[in-house]
């Protein structure tokens, strides 16, 4: 509680203290192009004041620019959020004349001015200038700062940035990357969690990614001063960016994803519900809860155990008064559907008096952060005076991730890592930090330049740690903070939110956001982690959680119970209501969830992203689509009953109704508040099941297509099933459906050596089609197995053998 307040108390100093980047006007640009080289990747430029710049082809689409200012010493080329670094031999072309040189690929066309040098990106096929450069690259030899600075469409909308308290589009907006502990942010308050220095720059339709690979402090800002140009600074490293072309947003983040990695395939059981509080305990308490929501008929898969678990917050113990048996408490969890997850804070207890084995074995190895005059730094987090582990160390991450044995050897499923920016009550800022030195591969890197870093790092030893642990087990990791790239190792939730509705109603830009960042996992703590909340906040707050991947109720200590029964039983059928609306569409969720992990492209998208010709869409942030097939327009106001809904062109049904509902505009909907507005968009196939009260109640049976015919009668979906739990899908274990229906027929193809058990489908056409048989694979089909519903939509119900399926409505 006294650290709560504490925390609470840095983040005001956080919103305050001024820890912006460096400002244009001390940077001294590069100088002019004084020779040019070709190498095997594409281009070196040499500057007149000793600068050098190299271009690097990696794709079509993808272009490396990295430069060195005059005086400043290269560092090894390595980042940490890179994943890719071999990229197959991309063909280039190199044109030059006296003013400048071109460097061609089938996409891109790379203009170099020499003099004053200035970079620009045009689209191959149509001359059209995609990004330049608005002045030359700049750095400030004093301090180290550099800097860029683009042109600014006057039409340009700009997106990502991974976390931040703000809107979707963020032109005229201005953000500092520095990963700071800022509980109870509202939106504005800047910097928060995570760090991801990605933007996508859109206009008239048109998209391209910017990537900026340095980990210093940096600060973006889009017209925020003059709106001439989009300017970025870094406190120090170096000016090492990616351009990505699109012209699809999809395309720019998939490619993305690919550079920097993307998320590996979860387990089916972390789409599951949630429960955490801060904190349960003790082993009695956890088990009254998961028989509460098995006696509420509320589904839950997992719950959290917060830091009272541990023997005075010490990382990887147990505190043997609450909970004298870790083992059999999962055990026993586990033979309810519930497994238990645990927090894991990076802080390791400062306990030089010995008797904490873990302190020991990283002192005596030499894994904590050591401070320029070579002491350990020691700040203060939970457990007191504590040090952190420099996880840039291979030894010491694997180290790290070792010691989670104390928690999966007690039955413990995924792990929870936090306070990983890292916080540190001594000082939130990180000023009191400056003389850390990270080891960074023996470059000793400074503080400044790896703050960012942290928690990537950490995530990785996890990761890496729970796969050795458990090789066949798909690892689960929660993190707060990251950087780019932090996808390939944790699922993000957005910090401490506040219960609030305008804490709400910063999920749907956040989410959208850190998507179109390359992070798909991701959610917020329902109904919000600091105040009480009310009934209806939490109505509206699973109306849209039921949609996020990370799908978990959470409270802060001081705040009252907030599972949803505390709130009544009007409010608690609401919840159900949804949550048990989540588990029905597990099959389209976890499918979509596949298609990220294999494409980068989020489940949780902004309309842009599925829409972006449509420029209605380009700033709706209090939409979102699910996928491709799903449009929800959620309420984040109190009192709010009914509200505006814009659909892009084309054909929509009503997803509880099946109603068709015309695109192209804006409706005015009921929203009463059981009711989420839910749209289908025509052409959509989507799967789904029965509700469940865990993932692995029982098989998905029967499974179910449901089917939106556009206006030429056609539509397509796609489900994908494997064991939810191993890496044998790598190994091709998995079934693949592919669903079309056209001309009245509807055909199911699948791939793959994954075997579901003996099941049904229950196929339902939507639609006004008038059907007088149905013939099943060239068998008519009896009429007991196929029906109208009351809401006029066909049911047919046939086995599912795992052969190939054609069904025709005459
Ligand atoms: C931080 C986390 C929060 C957690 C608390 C105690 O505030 O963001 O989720 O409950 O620490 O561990």
């Amino acid at each position: 509680m006294r650290l709560l307040v504490c925390t609470l108390a840095s983040s005001l100093l956080v919103g305050h203290a001024a820890i912006l980047a460096a400002d244009h006007t001390s940077l001294q640009p590069i100088g002019a192009v004084a020779s040019v080289a070709r190498t095997a990747q594409g281009l070196r430029l040499q500057c007149a004041d000793g600068a050098s710049v190299t271009l690097s082809v990696l794709a079509p689409d993808l272009v490396r620019v990295r430069t060195l200012f005059a005086g400043q010493t290269a560092a090894l080329d390595h980042s940490w959020a890179i994943a890719r670094t071999e990229w197959p031999k991309t063909p280039f072309t190199v044109q030059e004349n006296a003013d400048a040189v071109t460097l061609g690929t089938g996409e891109l066309h790379v203009v170099i001015r020499r003099a004053p040098l200035l970079i620009e990106f045009r689209d191959a096929a149509t001359g059209r200038v995609l990004n330049a450069d608005a002045r030359p690259m700049a750095r400030d030899a004093k301090t180290g700062a550099v800097g860029a600075a683009k042109k600014l469409g006057f039409d340009e909308h700009f997106y990502g940035l991974g976390e931040k308290a703000a809107r979707l589009d963020k032109r005229r907006g201005k953000f500092t990357m520095w990963n700071s502990d800022t509980p109870g942010y509202v939106e504005g308050t800047d910097p928060i969690y995570q760090s991801i220095p990605l933007y996508l720059g859109l206009e008239h339709g048109v998209a391209y990614g910017l990537f900026y690979d340095n980990a210093w402090r940096s600060t973006f800002e889009f017209g925020h001063l003059t709106q001439e140009s989009a300017n970025y600074t870094a406190d120090g490293g170096e000016l090492d960016y990616y351009f990505i072309a699109g012209p699809a947003l999809k395309k720019v983040v998939s490619r993305y994803t690919e550079l920097t990695g993307r998320m590996p395939l979860p387990p089916l059981w972390s789409l599951g519900h949630q429960q955490s509080r801060y904190s349960y305990y003790p082993d009695k308490l956890v088990e009254h809860i998961a028989d509460k929501y098995r006696a509420h008929d509320l589904p839950l898969d997992v719950i959290h155990l917060d830091i009272h678990y541990m023997d005075g917050y010490r990382v990887f113990t147990w505190d043997k008064t609450r909970f004298p048996d870790p083992a059999g408490l999962a055990r026993s969890l586990s033979a309810k559907g519930v497994r238990l997850i645990t927090i894991v804070d990076p802080g390791v207890k400062f306990q030089p008096e010995g008797g904490y084995p873990v302190y020991d074995e990283g002192a005596e190895k030499d894994y904590y952060l050591r401070q320029t005059d070579g002491t350990v730094y020691v700040g203060e987090v939970w457990p007191g005076k504590s040090v952190f582990v420099d996880y840039t160390k291979e030894e010491a991450r694997r180290w790290w991730g070792d010691w989670h044995r104390t928690l999966t050897d007690a039955g413990i499923a995924g792990i929870w890592t936090d306070m990983n920016e890292p916080a540190d009550f001594l000082d939130p800022t990180g000023k009191r930090h400056e003389h850390i030195r990270f080891d960074d591969l023996g470059q000793r890197t400074p503080y400044n330049g790896m703050r960012n870093t942290f928690a990537l790092n950490m995530a990785r030893a996890t990761y890496e740690g729970l796969q050795r642990l458990q090789p066949d087990r798909r690892p689960f990791v929660i993190t707060r903070a990251g950087y780019a790239g932090i996808q390939r190792y944790a699922v993000k939730w957005t910090g401490d939110n506040n219960a609030t509705f305008a804490s709400l109603s910063l999920n749907v830009p956040m989410f959208a956001s850190l998507g179109l960042s390359g992070q798909p996992f991701i959610g917020a703590d329902i109904p919000g982690f600091i105040g009480r909340g009310d009934g209806e906040l939490l109505a509206r707050s699973y109306q849209i959680a039921a949609f996020s991947p990370f799908f978990r109720n959470h409270t802060a200590i001081d705040s009252y119970d907030k599972e949803p029964w505390r709130f009544g039983a009007y409010y608690e059928g609401i919840a159900r209501k949804f949550i048990k609306l989540r588990y029905q569409l597990l099959p389209f969720l976890y499918t979509t969830m596949e298609e990220a992990h294999r494409t980068g492209v989020p489940l949780f998208r902004p309309l842009v992203l599925n829409f972006q010709e449509d420029e209605n869409t380009a700033t709706i942030d209090d939409q979102f689509m699910v996928g491709d097939a799903l449009l929800a327009a959620p309420v984040t106001r109190a009192a709010q009953r009914e509200r505006e809904v814009y659909l892009p062109a084309g054909n929509w049904f009503d997803f509880w109704t099946g109603a068709p509902v015309e695109g192209g505009r804006t409706h005015v909907v009921p929203a009463p508040l059981d009711h989420l507005p839910l749209y289908v968009r025509a052409g959509s196939i989507i799967p789904s099941t029965v509700a469940m009260s865990h993932t692995g109640e029982k098989p998905w049976d029967p499974l179910r297509f449901d089917i939106y015919p556009d206006a030429s009668g056609a539509a397509t979906g796609s489900l994908y099933e494997d064991d939810g739990l191993t890496s044998a899908h790598e190994r091709g274990v998995f079934r693949r459906t592919a669903v079309s229906f056209s001309g009245g027929r509807l055909t199911l193809h699948s791939e793959g050596s994954h075997r579901t058990p003996a099941r049904h489908f229950e196929i339902v056409l939507h639609g006004d089609r008038t059907v007088s048989a149905v013939i099943a694979n060239g068998q008519s089909l009896a009429s007991a197995h196929w029906s109208r519903t009351a809401k006029g939509a066909l049911t047919v119900r046939i086995a599912d053998d795992g052969q190939p399926l054609s069904l025709e409505f005459r």
